[in-house]
């Protein structure tokens, strides 16, 4: 995107401070400056400071402190109209938000306006309602012989300080998935979004000074994963990590985490299945198969990657979706034509090359993605691959760019093997008009989420989550709100004292 391209109040806010809100206050970073690039032009759109980690620490105590005072005294009416004006907010700029979106990650402007105007400000509601309806049970405890006795209740608290490491893509989503419902359980919060992409998170910052956030109830710090981000994984003042990224930084913030037991949700990598049968209409899934793969040019969780098609209708769907995928647009995502912006970074298309050619080295066969793109920007062609071996780098690992595998099969138990066989286990869709086999074949896929006949359906009351290495916990829905709530047992003798 050329800067021309963005409307004044985008320009404006980009090109300004960027500083860490902390304990409600503006503070200017005094860590490394981190230029922020926009990846269709090459060009920096801004400047940032990262924190340091003494400006953790603050951020830390600032958290705490709120915790102490005035946002955890908040009446849990008053939590969720906050979180409703928030929500209020964030569709309100949804239209800058998207501009700042499109313009430090590259995804098109289309899709960034679902997520900054539709998805996000809807998290921010569904769990602004969760505020006041977050309850415990009393009950009669097994103490003694004399039922009357004794009274067992339980409460559900926040679990405490949350630190909160969001990724580049789709971080007003992402913010929606990690801020939502922390602040909803009453937890405060310190945010480190992506180094790569964290302008986002610097507006939302800005908004909830506007809804009146309390101080310290949400701080924004800036830093690179490395320093920051591990800094807040090891601290010792934050109770809880929820994390979503690359599987490889999940376990390291695992590990670093051990040192206070801290608690952690993550939701990491996926090679998401998406299982065609022979009695579909064959183009039109096709078409789908393709928007699955090269959503946000490839660079979501829960990317269709792996096609696996029947035997019967193979070649049909492999025609349709060559067609379908050479005619894709790739180019200046603030184009209304476009269907595939750049990726991320430099850093990002050089890996997704590297996984284009080993598919090659592999045998494996190119359908189409050999075209030409755009000099300027980090761009790649949607590239097909067919006669794909399970066993193949591209059928394998996360690719984060727009490749996609098509794996052929006749026998469902031994797709459905091959389909099982990963370290992975996000999300897939079966698509067939055969209801029975639908359920059964859902069944069957070990992952956190199925579509049948739709793919990744993202919905504020639909859990999300990945099993195996694809995360812990879950995301949405009320148990991704009892992912910040700790459960405190209270027993009370009503009868006799002893
Ligand atoms: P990453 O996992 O390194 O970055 C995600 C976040 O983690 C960023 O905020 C980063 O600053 C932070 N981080 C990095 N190292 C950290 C550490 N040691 N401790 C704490 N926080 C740390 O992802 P990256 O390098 O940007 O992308 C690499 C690959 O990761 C992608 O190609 C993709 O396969 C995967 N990925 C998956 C995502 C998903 O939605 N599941 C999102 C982003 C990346
Ligand atoms: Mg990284």
């Amino acid at each position: 995107m050329t800067a021309h391209a963005l409307s004044p109040q985008a320009r404006e806010f980009i090109e300004g401070d960027h500083h860490l809100l902390i304990g409600g206050e503006w503070v200017r970073g005094r860590g490394a400056d981190i230029p922020i690039e926009n990846p269709a032009s090459e060009t920096v759109l801004t400047t940032i400071r990262a924190a340091s980690t003494e400006q953790l620490d603050h951020a830390v105590a600032a958290a705490r402190a709120a915790l102490n005072g005035l946002w955890g005294r908040m009446n849990v009416r008053d939590r969720g109209l906050l979180l409703n004006r928030f929500s209020a907010l964030i569709e309100r700029d949804a239209g800058i938000i998207a501009e700042i979106m499109t313009a430090e990650l590259g995804q098109t402007l289309a899709s960034s306006r679902g997520v900054a105007g539709s998805l996000s400000p809807a998290l921010f509601r569904y769990y602004a309602g969760w505020t006041d309806k977050i309850t415990g049970e009393a009950f009669d405890p097994i103490v003694g012989a004399d039922v009357q006795q004794f009274m067992g209740l339980t409460i559900r608290e926040p679990i405490g300080v949350v630190g909160a490491i969001i990724p580049w893509n789709a971080s007003p989503g992402m913010m929606g998935l990690k801020l939502a419902p922390s602040l909803a359980a009453g937890c405060a919060v310190v945010l480190k979004p992506a180094e790569l992409a964290p302008l986002c998170a610097s507006y939302f910052a800005r908004l909830w000074q506007e809804a009146g956030g309390p101080p310290g109830s949400l701080n924004v710090v800036h830093g690179h994963g490395a320093t920051i981000g591990a800094a807040m994984a090891s601290h010792d003042g934050i109770d809880k990590i929820t994390f979503t990224g690359s599987t490889a930084v999940g376990k390291a913030i695992v590990v670093a985490a051990a040192g206070n037991l801290k608690k952690v949700t993550l939701e990491l990598g996926g090679k998401s299945p998406f299982i065609v049968f022979p009695d579909v209409d064959v183009e039109a899934v096709a078409r789908t198969a393709a928007s699955w793969c090269f959503v946000a040019s490839g660079q979501a969780c829960i990317a269709a990657t792996r096609v696996f098609v029947h035997a019967d209708i193979h070649d049909r769907f492999v025609e349709a979706l060559g067609n379908h995928t050479r005619n894709l647009i790739v180019g200046d995502p603030t184009e209304p034509s476009t269907n595939l912006g750049p990726l991320v970074s430099a850093a990002q298309k050089q890996r997704v090359a590297g996984y284009i050619a080993s598919a090659k080295a592999e045998g494996a066969r190119m359908v189409c993605g050999d075209e030409p793109v755009p000099a300027v920007g980090h761009y790649v062609r949607p590239a097909v691959f067919t006669e794909v071996d399970p066993a193949m780098r591209i059928a394998r690992e996360e690719i984060f760019g727009p490749v996609m595998s098509v794996i052929r099969f006749d026998d469902e138990q031994r797709m459905l093997d091959t389909v099982n066989d990963t370290p992975f286990g996000l999300s897939g869709s079966v698509w067939t008009r055969d209801l029975e086999r639908a359920l059964r074949v859902a069944r069957r896929i070990d992952a956190g989420q199925i579509g049948v006949n739709v793919h990744g359906p993202m919905s504020p009351q639909t859990p999300f989550g990945g099993n195996k290495q694809s995360g812990w916990g879950r995301e949405f829905a009320r148990n991704g709100l009892e992912e910040f709530l700790k459960i405190k047992a209270i027993t009370i003798r009503i009868g006799d004292r002893p």
